[in-house]
């Protein structure tokens, strides 16, 4: 049996103190000891993506990766991309095009598109699915939850050229991405 150790984790902008076994399921932390339940489990064994979250800006499944393997890397949660105040474009976007239906796969689903712009500001369709392959939704909403990955390319490209909120922003904006 792994003794527990002390390890300080980077995880949205907050340094935290956890005591766990090194192999311990990063998912497990983050849900259980730091209250984060924006990541699901759905299958444990890195197949679904519902435990997605961000490591230093890239999509990585929390179910599989041990508490050892992150050290000082930057986690982001869903609760960590945006506040109320200001949603992240990709959050704003899957709430405008409702796309959910149970919701369970959403973490994932966000946190996958968020990745994708991270690495590619202005995606096709090509790489929306890409990005969105391998992230199961048991409730069929994948047309939805597509809308919304070209809704969200469209709030980020308005984000940066200031045209500052969402609001902002027509429905026709996310059709410009459609194939
Ligand atoms: S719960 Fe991690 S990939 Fe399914
Ligand atoms: S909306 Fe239910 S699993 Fe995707």
């Amino acid at each position: 049996m792994t003794l527990p150790v002390c390890f300080s984790l980077n995880v949205n902008d907050a340094v935290e103190s956890v005591e766990a076994s090194p192999e311990t399921p990063l998912l497990y932390i983050l849900r259980n000891d730091l209250a984060l339940n924006g990541p699901k489990y759905g299958c444990g064994l890195g197949e679904c993506g519902a435990c997605a979250v961000l490591v230093d800006g890239r999509a990585v499944r929390s179910c599989t990766i041990p508490l050892r393997a992150v050290g000082t890397r930057r986690v982001t949660t869903l609760e960590g991309l945006g506040t109320p105040e200001h949603l992240h474009p990709v959050q704003a976007a899957f709430i405008d095009e409702a796309a959910a239906q149970c919701g369970y796969c959403l973490n994932g689903m966000i946190i996958a598109t968020a990745a994708l712009l991270n690495r590619n500001a202005d995606p096709d369709e090509e790489a929306i699915r890409e990005a969105l392959r391998h992230h199961l939704c048991r409730c069929g909403t994948h047309m939805e939850i597509l809308a919304a990955a070209r809704r969200a390319v469209a709030y980020a490209k308005a984000e940066r050229t200031h045209r500052s909120t969402p609001d902002d922003i027509s429905p026709d904006a996310a059709k410009e991405v459609s194939p």
